[in-house]
């Protein structure tokens, strides 16, 4: 090549690089600044800081965290007059330290609760206003503590049954229907600045999701501070549930509030029954064709997650004026709960980082997406 041509070319290459309109975003978070915050859930070694696996991961590709499990009743107050602070006080500094949009998961729910908060010394079932003055302490404490700190909050969590009624919970059976707006009242006192959330999985149904506009709403029309919902998304590979589907949703929950992409992750094994959600209460035995890929994914199943993940966050994209966060429920594969639910033991693969901490293909993907947009 002669001189001239080669001192063009690098010229050429040197100026488009400068320029940065070639440069492509090397983390999620990057790739979707202009949109939405990319989350994850993080268990108490992650936040502690002890996995050394996902401690770059959650520092580089995430701008904003949930507590797995550690803000849930059962953890953080155990006993009537104990409160445990000692991990989600460190669950905020983490958030804090790395500039995230710090989530509180759950104030009222009624899984992982233990069986005293509904029953008075005797073992007795409580009265509506002692059930409510607890809960009220509950939230008040904790909110309290970490306001301005902690940016949202899933104020209640699956409280609706897959055709859009009310779940009779404890909570919905002792205090009734409105337990759910005093959870929010209570809440919204606690830190005025706090985004609040609904929260629920299967929301992609239609009758459920009419079931949370319905609830929202009414609790909005009250005047009471709902910021909007959140749609947890622990879906499947091959279409379930159907992105148009999920979009339905999102176009309704909007014109409510924000929405929030709250627990995503995409299950590649085979379903261990028909039923798709994240009702804790159901299991089913381990088998062996339930759990074909204990080695590796193969690359056909490898090719249908980044299939779907696409197909969401394509969604998400589109509605991105609506929707303030997507977030993981988990960091890597290892750490996802899709390994012991429904069925324990299993393999799964229902992230974007693999077991090792390596960035799976389905990341470079997604990173992708916005710029085509
Ligand atoms: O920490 C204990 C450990 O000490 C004990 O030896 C072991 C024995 O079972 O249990 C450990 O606790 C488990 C905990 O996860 C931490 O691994 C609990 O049994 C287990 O029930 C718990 O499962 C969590 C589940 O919620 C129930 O709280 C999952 O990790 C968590 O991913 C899952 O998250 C929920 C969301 O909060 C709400 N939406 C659905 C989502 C998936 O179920």
């Amino acid at each position: 090549m002669k001189k001239g041509l080669l001192t063009l070319l690098v010229f050429a290459v040197t100026i488009s690089c400068s320029s940065g309109q070639n440069e492509k975003p090397t983390t999620l978070k990057e790739a979707y600044k202009d949109y939405f915050y990319i989350g994850a859930a993080v268990n108490t070694s992650q936040y502690m800081e002890q996995d050394e696996r996902a401690k770059p991961i959650l520092e580089t590709q995430f701008n904003s965290i949930t507590p797995e499990n550690d803000l849930k009743w059962e953890r953080i107050h155990p006993e009537l007059d104990v409160y445990d602070f000692e991990g989600p006080d460190k669950y905020v500094e983490f958030g804090v330290k790395n500039n995230m949009f710090i989530i509180g998961h759950t104030l009222v729910w009624h899984s992982q609760t233990p069986n005293w908060v509904f029953e008075d010394e005797n073992g007795n079932p409580l009265t509506r206003d002692a059930l409510l003055a607890r809960m009220k302490d509950h939230i008040t404490t904790i909110v309290t503590r970490y306001k301005g700190k902690i940016n949202g909050w899933d104020v209640v969590n699956e409280a609706l049954n897959e055709d859009g009624s009310m779940r009779e919970s404890k909570w919905y059976n002792i205090i009734g229907p409105d337990f759910i707006e005093k959870a929010f009242e209570y809440a919204h006192a606690a830190d005025p600045d706090a985004e609040l959330y609904y929260n629920d999985y299967n929301l992609y149904n239609a009758a459920k999701a009419d079931g949370a506009v319905r609830l929202v709403k009414s609790i909005q029309e009250k005047g009471i501070h709902v910021t909007g919902i959140g749609m947890q998304g622990h879906y499947s590979i091959n279409g379930n549930p159907k992105p148009e589907e999920v979009e339905a949703s999102i176009i309704k929950f909007g014109e409510l509030g924000v929405v929030a992409v709250t627990e995503l992750d995409v299950d590649v094994l085979p379903p261990a029954f028909e039923y798709m959600g994240a009702e804790i209460s159901m299991r089913a035995e381990l088998r062996d064709e339930l759990n074909p890929y204990t080695e590796r994914m193969p690359d056909s199943i490898k090719q249908a997650q980044i299939n779907s993940f696409v197909d969401y966050f394509n969604i998400y994209l589109k509605h991105f004026d609506k929707i303030n966060r997507v977030t993981t429920w988990g960091v890597t594969d290892g750490d996802s709960w899709k390994n012991g639910w429904p069925v324990s033991g299993r393999t799964n693969y229902a992230l974007l980082f693999d077991r090792e901490g390596n960035e799976k293909e389905v990341v470079n993907v997604l990173m992708e997406l916005p710029s085509k947009k």
